[in-house]
């Protein structure tokens, strides 16, 4: 089985037709993409990442382990594309505690993706007197985030670890050859994992940049990988224009975007789906938002921001078109209990499932949104496991890609974020 899309609540809107067409014309960018002639093609690597993974997913969890055994917490250190994959797949699948029984108790935080130093003064305040373990992510190796919360947690483990050497308890994921981690990771003889130069840091989940924090998190990389690869044969390997679900979903976005659908709202009704979101965000804005073009990505979690985001959603400036992401079954049971004085009116859904008032709420919400002109497609998810967060994953990172074809744009780069850069050294007087 795998995840689906359903755009029938888009039909009011756009028909049919259209999207087939649309697919159908779109079919050279497909190729592009596939045969690696499209702008930004030196950085299309990640495409086959899910056959390539494989050969590194041994010593993938044989440092896991080895990280799980000497230390109870592992701080993981990185910025954009260098943490939001690995935290959004650990989020999901421990949607309300962070760490399930599969986690094991071990316990993984982020740093370095900010530069808050009320944040990172509690971070190593908790840290005072602990053994921990740190990934430490960056494919450029000179990204300011990281590098300064790297200096910080490493004094403080050299603090906690008494003058002891400190360099098993870290680990270094950057380039091969270039960049100020790569040298420190050579210098203190790190262990070190590579992110190959031809994947971007949005499209770097399925490398150890992604794959190491899951792994250590106690999570199964193997089914990860086993559902981006599925994926892959679904829409990668998939020249038929109707049947890619990758190309029918980039060319709705398209048409619906010349209609004056400015922003995509991702929404969940899985809170543990919130830093999905963030990854998404984060692939989809920096991947298509340039040259003055591009869809707005947004989210919100349901039905949470019901009560907050609802009212726009529902009667505000119709610029919006929504995703919903849709899970068929959830991985626990709990019913709503009766209550004997029924004082708040609730005995009638006593007994039921709470999925079960989950998924009517869901319904009754696309229901309202699409006759409030909001287009809707639904990405049906089975459930939420690392095999179909695997296909996922990758549905989006080919399905933009493809978009920023379609749009017209190079989806691999990012010259925008190089602005707040410039002026911030400025600032800080950098030599
Ligand atoms: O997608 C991207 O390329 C960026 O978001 C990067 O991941 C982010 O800027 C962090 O860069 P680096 O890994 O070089 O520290």
């Amino acid at each position: 089985m795998t995840i689906n899309i359903d755009y029938s609540d888009c039909l009011d809107f756009i028909n049919r037709k259209e999207i087939i067409k649309k697919a159908e014309t779109s079919i050279s960018h497909y190729e592009n993409l596939i045969k690696r002639t499209g702008a930004g093609n030196n950085f299309t690597g990640w495409l086959n990442l899910p056959e390539q993974s494989i050969d590194q997913v041994e010593k993938i969890n044989r440092i896991a382990v080895e990280l799980r055994a000497q230390a109870d917490t592992t701080v993981v250190i990185g910025i954009g594309g260098s943490y939001l994959g690995s935290k959004s797949v650990i989020e999901s699948l421990g949607a309300c505690l962070q760490q399930n029984e599969k986690g094991k108790n071990h316990e993984v935080l982020f740093a370095g993706q900010n530069i808050s130093e009320d944040y990172h003064f509690q971070l190593i305040t908790y840290l005072s007197g602990k053994v921990f373990n740190i990934i430490v992510i960056s494919k450029s190796g000179t990204t300011t985030e990281p590098a300064i919360a790297f200096r910080l947690l490493k004094k403080q483990l050299e603090e906690n670890m008494g003058g002891k050497r400190i360099n098993r308890y870290i680990i270094a994921i950057t380039d091969s050859e270039k960049g100020a981690l790569r040298k420190l990771a050579d210098q203190e003889s790190y262990e070190s994992f590579i992110i190959p130069d031809d994947v971007g840091g949005r499209y770097s989940v399925l490398t150890p940049a992604g794959l190491l924090p899951i792994a250590v998190a106690g999570y199964d990389i193997n089914e990860l990988i086993s559902g981006a690869a599925q994926m892959a044969k679904e829409t990668r390997d998939n020249g038929n224009a109707g049947t890619n679900i990758a190309l029918v979903y980039a060319s709705i976005r398209n048409i619906l975007y010349k209609k004056g659908k400015l922003i995509e709202l991702l929404v969940n009704y899985e809170p543990g789906l919130h830093y999905l979101a963030e990854w998404w965000k984060q692939l989809f804005g920096e991947s298509e938002g340039k040259n003055g073009k591009g869809i707005f990505p947004a989210s919100a979690d349901l039905t949470t921001d019901l009560h907050s985001l609802g009212q726009y959603i529902q009667d505000g400036n119709r610029i919006l078109f929504e995703t919903v992401l849709s899970v068929s079954s959830v991985n626990s049971e709990l019913q709503i209990p009766v209550d004997e004085n029924n004082l708040d009116d609730f005995n009638y859904i006593a007994g039921r499932r709470l999925s079960e008032v989950n998924a009517k709420a869901e319904e009754g919400t696309i229901m309202a949104h699409v006759l409030g002109g909001i287009p809707v497609i639904k990405i049906n998810i089975p459930r939420i496991n690392e095999k179909y967060l695997g296909q996922l994953l990758y549905f989006f990172e080919i399905s933009c890609a493809l978009s920023g074809y379609i749009l017209g744009v190079n989806p691999f780069d990012q010259p925008g974020v190089e602005a707040y850069k410039k002026n911030m050294f400025r600032l800080l007087g950098k030599p």
